[in-house]
């Protein structure tokens, strides 16, 4: 079997079969196939598709370059949840720590940026020290003694994804249904969690930009966990807008932290409540959605009835931190998480309402401060980011802030600039924000 013949079979139109997927995943993850040829590869499979059956055997081949985990003789049901991608999108920093601190064992495996994406891990590492490149027997240690841990694609684990990941992130090859799905699902079913909750996003900060296309991404990763006998629920959200306020891998730690405390912005809280109450009931702790909800309050209120669960899931957040090498201290002294040393602004310049804001394009804002990379080799910059003011349905009075650039290079900032600020659409008439939840399948 040649690479050359499957990529030109490919894009030719042509349908892949097992022995060919399997051949050509082996053959990368071992280094016998280049870059070229999967780019190639890549390429073609984002024009021309894959079949469900492709994107099965795919994900299979994926899931199997490495290890399977079995996590069996961990008590409890393990719960892993993934995102596929968006602007803003900090959930698994806050969602993994209240859940495990709720009882439900976290064993999870994540990703970095993404074209215009921030990813997990590369937010973790804002804590100094934190490293996700453990092994599988720390991975397994710490699900079992603390109930979270959080694991990168390894050489051990889903090598064929991270080689992939990597190379998707920088060929413009990322936003294909079969390569998303197989992406998460190869990862997800390595990690060995019994179940999976996806949240899968929708809107123009999104991979699928389109409501139809989410919920039939949804439903091709719901029937990939089922298929391996993995309760998977997927919840679709929205990514119309950044979520939250902060963009930016230290900037979105600190927010992930303030709502940790009780004090974060209504529509991540509201995604963190809905993706923590599936996991909830997926983890078999709570048995009713209302159960579920109070359980996940208690752990997020800042009340001091609460103060102790606040404790509690402080020093769960610590712990995690503090398994992987990170600096915990940062968790209750978020001051000493890298920040940037330049912070200019954008303002509007006219009176009026947030209509919209280009949810893509803040992204590739963040990414061109040096949040995100432009190369496989590319260091990013961990401190840099974005703070949104003001967001869809705001008022806004000329020359009044719509958000804050956070730099460390001055030509950066002048393009991430000007890319922000045409970003903002400003009108006349109030828009009022869509919902976070747009819907859950199961
Ligand atoms: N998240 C992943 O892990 N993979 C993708 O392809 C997209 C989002």
């Amino acid at each position: 079997m040649r690479m050359y013949d499957l990529i030109m079979k490919k894009r030719n139109g042509g349908v892949l079969s097992k022995e060919e997927i399997d051949f050509m995943i082996k053959g990368y993850t071992c280094g016998e196939i280049p870059d070229y040829q999967m780019s190639a590869m890549m390429m073609a499979i984002y024009f021309v598709g894959m079949n469900e059956e492709e994107t099965l055997f795919l994900t299979m081949a994926m899931a199997k370059s490495g290890e399977m985990l079995d996590l069996s003789g961990i008590s409890g049901v393990k719960v892993d949840k993934h995102s596929t991608g968006g602007v803003g999108d900090k959930t698994s920093l806050a969602l993994t720590p209240m859940v495990s601190a709720c009882g439900v064992k976290i064993a999870k495996m994540s990703g970095r940026g993404l074209g215009h994406t921030g990813g997990t891990i590369d937010k973790l590492e804002s804590f100094p020290g934190f490293s996700t490149d453990i092994t599988v027997q720390e991975f397994e240690k710490n699900v079992n003694e603390i109930g979270i841990a959080i694991i990168g694609q390894t050489k051990e684990l889903a090598p064929a994804d991270k080689k992939l990941y990597a190379l998707r992130d920088v060929t413009a090859t990322v936003d294909n249904m079969s390569l998303i799905a197989s992406s998460i699902m190869s990862k997800k079913l390595a990690a060995g969690a019994d179940a999976i909750v996806l949240d899968v996003k929708t809107g123009s900060g999104a991979f699928m930009k389109r409501e139809e296309d989410a919920f039939a991404l949804a439903k091709e990763m719901v029937s990939l966990g089922k298929n391996a006998r993995r309760n998977t629920i997927a919840v679709i959200s929205d990514m119309d807008q950044p979520l939250g306020r902060a963009i930016g891998n230290a900037m979105e730690v600190r927010e992930a932290i303030e709502t940790l405390n009780g004090k974060g912005p209504e529509d991540f809280t509201k995604l963190c409540m809905t993706l923590g109450t599936m996991m909830l009931l997926a983890g078999g702790v709570c048995q009713t959605q209302e159960e579920a909800e109070q359980k996940l309050q208690e752990v997020i209120q800042n009340g001091s009835a609460l103060q102790k669960l606040a404790q509690e899931k402080m020093a769960l957040e610590a712990q995690l931190v503090k398994a992987q090498g990170g600096d915990e201290s940062a968790v209750f002294h978020p001051e000493k998480l890298p920040k940037a040393s330049i912070v200019e602004t954008i303002c509007a310049d006219k009176d009026g309402y947030v209509q919209k804001i280009v949810c893509d394009e803040a992204g590739v804002a963040s990414l061109l401060l040096g949040g995100g990379r432009e190369t496989k080799e590319s260091r990013i910059d961990l401190s840099v980011g974005i703070l949104l003011h003001k967001k869809v349905g705001d008022a806004v009075k000329k020359g009044e802030v719509l958000a804050e650039l956070h730099a460390n290079d001055a030509a950066k900032l002048a393009l991430a600039k000007e890319r922000l600020l045409a970003a903002y659409h400003i009108g006349t008439e109030k828009r009022e924000e869509g919902p976070v939840i747009i819907g859950i399948l199961k």
